[in-house]
């Protein structure tokens, strides 16, 4: 069996660029709240009527675009988002024909934060064993249309930011080289304390005027910060340690931690825990916000493109989120 490896990376995220002042206009907060508490100085929303697709979309262009390939040469598409265009059927399929693929395997990951790590230990499967040859893994959140940009709802929704990713997939000719290994966790009793609750089946109907007009809307996010903090400074240091063991290798062998960005503080204390270099971990999530699924992709992007993320270098991607479920994943690049 060949490791996999990544052949091309893209990012897209909106042109409009939303400042803290901006958010301030709006609710109750300040730019020194945000950035003393999260790191985040703007992120990116979309204009109207724009999906999770379209920007996933642009985002596996740039990333076939740097693969030399074309869509026909895929025959696996993976969407990770917890934004869908529309609830069902899934955003890979919407995906594959706005890109206009042929027939092709696609099916959505809806798994938050973690979702982009989840989608790369099931392409890889398929890849190393055969079923498909060349996969296209996106993330891509649209996280903006479905946020209280009021005081009610600024705890959660200063935090995050629209945004895509994506890479291309394919066997690795050189068996030292690749994808190492992935590593994927969840404990759903957790699921409440970071949660967009409405609409789902449970209830009859799955959305009721309560839901979106009561005192605490079920259908914005909820989140115990403190609670989720406490957990993923715990469950990253876990995560990259679990990778590097199952490798019989060591953090002073890392060259490169790529942390889902949910909060710099977050990557700040798990690099301090870790006693790796902060130089060694990318962060971006002062222009981004938390793009949830896509926040990786478009960090390791910036990653290759300021050469921290090299030929041979040792990079470990890691991911925490809502479920709560937590990731990792090994490359020697
Ligand atoms: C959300 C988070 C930034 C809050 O930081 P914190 O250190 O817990 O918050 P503090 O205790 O310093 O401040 C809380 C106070 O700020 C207020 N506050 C919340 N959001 C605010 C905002 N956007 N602007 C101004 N004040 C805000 C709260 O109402 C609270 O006020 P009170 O003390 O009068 O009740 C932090 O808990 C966090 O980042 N958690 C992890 C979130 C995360 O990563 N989510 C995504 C996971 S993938």
């Amino acid at each position: 069996m060949k490791r996999s490896r990544i052949l091309g990376v893209g990012a897209a995220v909106p042109s409009r660029t939303v400042t803290n002042d901006d958010l301030s206009r709006r609710m109750d907060t300040s730019d020194e709240w945000i950035q003393q508490r999260t790191g985040i100085r703007e992120r990116r929303y979309v204009e109207v009527d724009t999906g999770a697709t379209e920007l996933g979309a642009r985002a596996a262009e740039a990333a076939l675009a740097e693969a030399k390939l074309d869509i026909t040469d895929i025959d696996l598409i993976v969407f990770a988002t917890l934004s869908p265009d529309i609830d069902w059927p899934a955003s890979a399929g919407l995906l594959a024909a706005r890109l206009g693929a042929p027939q092709v395997r696609a099916f959505d990951v809806r798994n938050q934060c973690s979702g982009f790590l989840y989608g790369l230990a099931c392409a890889d499967a398929l890849l190393r064993t055969g079923v498909a040859r060349r996969a296209l893994l996106v993330g891509g959140e649209i996280h903006s249309t479905g946020l209280d940009l009021t005081t009610r709802g600024r705890e959660v929704s200063v935090i995050f930011g629209d945004g895509a990713g994506a890479v291309v997939l394919g066997p690795s000719d050189d068996p030292e080289r690749g994808l190492l290994s992935t590593h994927l966790h969840a404990e759903g009793k957790y699921a409440e304390k970071l949660w967009l609750e409405s609409a789902g089946s449970r209830k009859k109907p799955h959305i009721s005027v309560e839901d979106l007009e009561g005192e605490d809307p079920a259908v914005f996010p909820r989140m115990n910060g403190k609670f989720v903090f406490k957990h993923a400074v715990t469950r990253f240091p876990e995560v990259i340690r679990e990778a590097l063991a199952a490798n019989h290798l060591e953090v002073a062998d890392l060259d490169v931690l790529i942390p889902h960005q949910a909060n710099l503080r977050i990557n700040q204390f798990v690099a301090a825990g870790l006693e790796l270099d902060e130089s060694k971990v990318v962060n971006n999530i002062d222009r981004y916000g938390n793009t949830t699924a896509a926040s990786i992709p478009l960090a390791l992007r910036e990653a290759i493109d300021d050469g921290r993320v090299r030929p041979g270098a040792l990079v470990c991607l890691a991911a925490f989120g809502a479920g709560f479920t937590w990731a990792s994943a090994l490359f020697r690049w």
